[in-house]
């Protein structure tokens, strides 16, 4: 079913009603999506069953940032490492991709929601790179959120290719500043994430956006990402918002006032 598109003020009212700040929404929100294959082992079932249950999270995380009006979510889907995993769990996620992505396209699309991808996208199967590229067409009328699928991606593996990148266009040394690794990165357009959430109660960054992630905000819970719903998205706002940004500067005396 379509949510119907609400007003701003609305918006404003619903949030403000739910403890939110709108106007201290992060931009960029990255999420670490983990403890599948521990959802399934409870349940005594395979750890494919928790992956297809996380579709359900996605959906739920797609519309709380809607609601809060959350411009970019950046989903770490699959990492290099995982490549490592058996084959078939790795086969079953990457059928499970296509199929998601076929079913949930439209739906998308008319929610205002763009998808696209980083990461070695040519490493995946050809029928994923395909969806993909049909699913970057994004929605008719305007961009509400753009959610970005982290797949066959790691921090490392991305650096690597900026460097080289970088290396290839003859800049000397001198010329390489911040923002030209910005520049070389796979989220160049992208403003970098204010908000990391990790589920499933680890607490490491597993080779995720080590460049961007530099002064987030990381929020860390025990709830496995099956269990994920739109609640504990807005548990994970209200956390950012209680903190103090610093950026290396002196504490503000009024935060907490
Ligand atoms: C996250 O869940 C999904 C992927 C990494 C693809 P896991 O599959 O890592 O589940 P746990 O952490 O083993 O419970
Ligand atoms: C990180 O989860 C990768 C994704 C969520 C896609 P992992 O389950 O692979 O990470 P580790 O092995 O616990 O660090
Ligand atoms: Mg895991």
């Amino acid at each position: 079913m379509t949510t119907p598109r609400i007003s701003l003020k609305e918006r404003e009212r619903l949030l403000r009603a739910a403890g939110i700040d709108p106007h201290r929404i992060p931009e960029h929100v990255a999420i670490i999506m983990d403890g599948n294959g521990r959802w399934a082992k409870r349940r005594g079932e395979a750890r494919v069953f928790g992956h297809a249950h996380g579709v359900e999270s996605v959906r739920n995380v797609v519309e709380a940032a809607l609601e809060c009006g959350v411009r970019v979510v950046t989903l770490y889907a699959f990492s290099t490492e995982n490549w490592n995993r058996p084959k078939e769990e790795v086969d079953a996620l990457m059928d499970l991709l296509v199929k998601t992505l076929v079913d949930e396209a439209v739906e998308l699309g008319s929610k205002g929601v763009r998808l696209r991808a980083i990461g070695d996208l040519t490493s995946l199967p050809q029928a994923c790179q395909e969806e993909l590229e049909r699913a970057k067409k994004g929605p008719e009328g305007e961009v509400l959120l753009d959610v970005v699928l982290a797949l066959s991606y790691s921090a490392k593996w991305e650096m690597v290719e900026a460097i080289r990148q970088i290396m290839r266009e003859g800049l000397s040394p001198e010329q390489v500043l911040p923002s030209t690794i910005d520049k070389h990165l796979q989220t160049a357009d992208l403003p970098d994430p204010e908000l990391m959430i990790r589920t499933s109660g680890e607490h490491r960054i597993s080779n995720f956006m080590l460049w961007q992630l530099a002064y987030a905000e990381f929020h860390f819970t025990s709830v496995l990402w099956p269990d994920f719903r739109k609640k504990h998205f807005m548990d994970a706002i209200r956390d950012f918002q209680h903190r103090e940004r610093r950026f290396g500067a002196l504490p503000n005396p009024n935060h907490g006032r």
